[in-house]
């Protein structure tokens, strides 16, 4: 079964349109009930509609048995609501840390399938669950393919989750180290002021390289400050991108 925009009930814009076709096309075309049976599910908007149909599945008599026996490790609270909310079985990665298949979103694809995450400050769970799969597929819409270079579309910065007590430290280092334009702990909304403390209790920096040529080589360096836990530069690590276009159509990578 491979999702056609045609036969979904239409969705209020072309955007969700988009990740929803995405998201089902790269489900329909890479599960195996014979060998996956641990599944990462990611964070964001476009992964809602991975453990959608992944809950459709569940619901239809001929696969029901066997995604009954899945068990989806989450990266984060927003998934493992999605998890629950979809009828999912609910694991951990401490229990299950080796994973068939991961689906997760991203804030920029370059052309060489390396990645911008961390725009829902997850990705530190988001790398853990994507290293520890055999197999890493994104889902995105067609905003997040770069033409060329990573630093193009996504012009809010690498997310880089810093232990708090060297949030300063690493500030100054980014700058003069490695010459960031801009740098900005990420603050939270209005009603939850201050800074943004992820789910290990760290903070996000926001740090702004203008357009990367070397993503592999800027992750090494920011990963070497003292107190970076991780970077949201995904290198190596992709199998698989699904686009969702704006026509309705999907360009697999
Ligand atoms: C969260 C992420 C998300 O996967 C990324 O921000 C993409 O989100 P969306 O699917 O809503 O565009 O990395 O940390």
């Amino acid at each position: 079964m491979v999702a056609n925009v045609k036969d979904l009930p239409q969705l209020s814009s072309k955007l969700e349109e988009a990740k929803r076709t995405a998201a089902y096309n790269a489900v329909d075309q890479n599960i195996n009930f014979e060998e996956h049976r641990i599944i990462g599910i990611g964070s964001g908007s476009t992964v809602v509609y991975v453990a959608e149909r992944l809950g459709q599945y569940l619901k239809d008599p001929a696969r029901h048995e066997q995604v009954a026996n899945f068990i989806c490790i989450p990266t984060g609270f927003q998934s493992r609501m999605l998890i629950k909310e979809n009828g999912l079985q609910l694991g951990s990665i401490e229990m299950f840390p080796d994973i068939d298949i991961a689906f997760d979103g991203a804030d920029e694809v370059d052309e060489n399938m390396q990645l911008i995450k961390g725009g829902g400050a997850c990705l530190f769970q988001e790398k853990l669950v994507s290293t520890s799969s055999k197999k890493f597929i994104v889902v995105a819409d067609y905003r997040k393919k770069s033409p060329k270079y990573l630093g193009t579309n996504w012009k809010q910065g690498v997310p880089i989750e810093v232990v708090p007590s060297a949030y300063v430290r690493v500030t100054k280092d980014l700058e003069t180290k490695l010459h960031a334009k801009k740098v900005v702990v990420r603050e939270g909304t209005p009603a939850k002021a201050g800074p943004v403390v992820t789910d290990n209790n760290n903070f996000i920096i926001d740090a702004d390289f203008g357009e990367i040529h070397d993503p592999k080589l800027l992750h090494t360096q920011i990963k070497s400050l003292v107190g970076v836990v991780e970077t949201g530069l995904f290198i190596d690590n992709a199998e698989i991108v699904y686009f969702g276009n704006d026509d309705g159509t999907v360009s697999v990578m």
